[in-house]
């Protein structure tokens, strides 16, 4: 088994399976001081294969002890995504008066007894102890729909206001709201996204919260997550978009125009995320699968694939195109801080490049561009002499520009080396960045998490060197922060 962690391209601060194939998280809840990831996980190979769910848990959600398999393929089928919630109040009746434990809520993807026709139920296992080990509930499935092939990936939650349990479904290419008093017995409540969105692809992993709205607790509003697969048509492959709007308890009501299509994050690596359940200080916390289904089976690591992005804290801002979710790395990524330097502010010069004195595989940057009389800035990572990865502003287009056609081994999938591009909002000619880079990705935040850009990355070289550019005239630059990150394995 490999546990060092030191492999080439191994994540030092994110999280990845040991060894083995991994892909979206699941199941994610917070119950006695533990933060707990599940994971689709294919055990026997570094491909997608029979579905597990991987397991893990955290005090912080950045340190993570990895815990042996929790649920494993039965007569049903695989175990695909899903979700897990504290069952507070025993309505299942799983559990004993007074200690509350773990629903997980899952896709068994089999097929029909009598054909090899895709199959996908519903079905609950249950936990007694913490997460450690799991029961089927010898009911299942608790829901299925012979009509519907793409019928999967339940996230539930205790819907306060209507005493109700509300479960999204991903069905097809709409999402399918059903409640119950129980887990037990599901009831169809409405069916959301005919017309709405993005219908690049088949719809997955939903999720579905409010949040306040520029932190004012009489202002929530609610946001529908949802995912869209590959299907070799689309330019980016997998993708997630979200809706803001009302919700009942019953219906979700999209307040956006329909033919609007939101996306959460520009960069190409961050699908199937969804939100923690159960956390009781308030904040919304999301995690996402680092990858893509376009190349995920592709990507030059060895020993396992995929990784997960860091936790994200999730909020609601108004911007000039109404109300949209920002993220941020959950404060507690600070503790893996090592080494601050802090710089003066300074100009940089057309034409110019401004080397920074750190140079590290793990790095967190943070820093404002203010244009002068620049038309495109930002900065260069040269991870080697020959590879680089450059995050600039497009002043003219309003765009935030990724680019990784250099950064690395890229020849495994002719999707891989693309410059992403987000839009973005200059605020009085200033743009604030926030980096994390890790030894195989880049998360970029832009504008206190208005514009989010994950990206992998796969540079052979290590020693990053960071340059400050400028085009077109003169840029400004100020709280220049730069900090070494510590692994997380050690
Ligand atoms: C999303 C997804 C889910 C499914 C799972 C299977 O990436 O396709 O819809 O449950 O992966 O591993």
């Amino acid at each position: 088994m490999t546990k060092m962690y030191k492999e080439q391209y191994r994540p030092q601060f994110h999280f990845s399976p040991q060894e083995m194939w991994m892909n979206d998280p699941n199941g994610m809840v917070f119950f006695n001081d533990e933060y707990h990831l599940f994971y689709q996980y294919h055990p026997f190979g570094t491909t997608w294969g029979p579905m597990h769910w991987g397991h893990a848990v955290s005090k912080d959600m950045i340190h993570w002890e990895h815990l042996p398999i929790a649920l494993y393929p039965d007569e049903l089928g695989a175990i695909f995504s899903g979700s897990a919630v504290v069952d507070w109040n025993n309505t299942t009746g799983f559990f004993e008066e007074n200690q509350p434990g773990l629903v997980a809520i899952y896709t068994s993807a089999g097929t029909y007894p009598d054909s090899d026709r895709p199959c996908q139920r519903q079905s609950l296992a249950y936990s007694k102890d913490n997460g450690r080990t799991w029961e089927k509930y010898e009911g299942n499935p608790v829901l299925s729909d012979v009509a519907i092939t793409d019928y999967r990936d339940p996230k539930v939650f205790w819907h306060e206001e209507t005493n109700k349990w509300v479960m999204v479904l991903a069905t097809g290419q709409t999402i399918t709201i059903y409640t119950s008093p129980n887990l037990l017995k599901w009831e169809f409540a409405s069916e959301f996204g005919h017309h709405a969105g993005s219908h690049d692809g088949v719809w997955e992993c939903p999720d579905l919260f409010k949040l306040p709205v520029n932190g004012d607790l009489g202002n929530e509003k609610w946001v529908m997550i949802v995912s869209i697969g590959d299907n070799g048509e689309t330019k980016e492959g997998s993708r997630t978009q979200y809706f803001i709007g009302e919700f009942d308890g019953t219906t979700f009501v999209n307040e956006n125009d329909d033919t609007t299509t939101i996306w959460l994050d520009y960069g190409r690596d961050n699908y199937a995320g969804v939100s923690w359940s159960d956390i009781q200080d308030g904040r919304r916390i999301y995690i996402g699968w680092m990858s893509n289904w376009r190349y995920a089976n592709q990507v030059p690591t060895k020993e396992w694939r995929s990784a997960m992005t860091l936790p994200r804290e999730l909020a609601l801002v108004t911007t000039r195109d109404g109300i949209r979710v920002t993220q941020k790395p959950v404060e507690e990524v600070h503790s893996i801080r090592t080494e601050t330097i802090e710089l003066q502010e300074m100009s940089i010069e057309s034409g110019k490049e401004v080397s920074l004195p750190l140079n590290n595989q793990l790095i967190e940057l943070n820093i404002e561009f203010e244009k002068e009389s620049s038309n495109h800035f930002g900065l260069i990572i040269k991870h080697s002499e020959t590879e680089k990865t450059k995050i600039s502003v497009d002043v003219l287009n309003d765009l935030l520009l990724v680019d990784r056609t250099l950064s690395g081994e890229n020849d495994f999938s002719s999707s891989f080396p693309t410059v992403q591009e987000a839009p973005l909002e200059l605020k009085n000619n200033r743009v604030k960045l926030q980096l994390f880079i890790d030894t195989s990705s880049i998360e970029v935040f832009a504008n206190d998490g208005e514009v989010a850009v994950t990206s992998l990355i796969f540079p052979e070289g290590l020693n990053n060197e960071f340059v400050l550019i400028s085009n077109g005239g003169t840029t400004n630059v100020s709280n220049l922060k730069i900090m070494e990150l510590e692994t997380i394995w050690k």
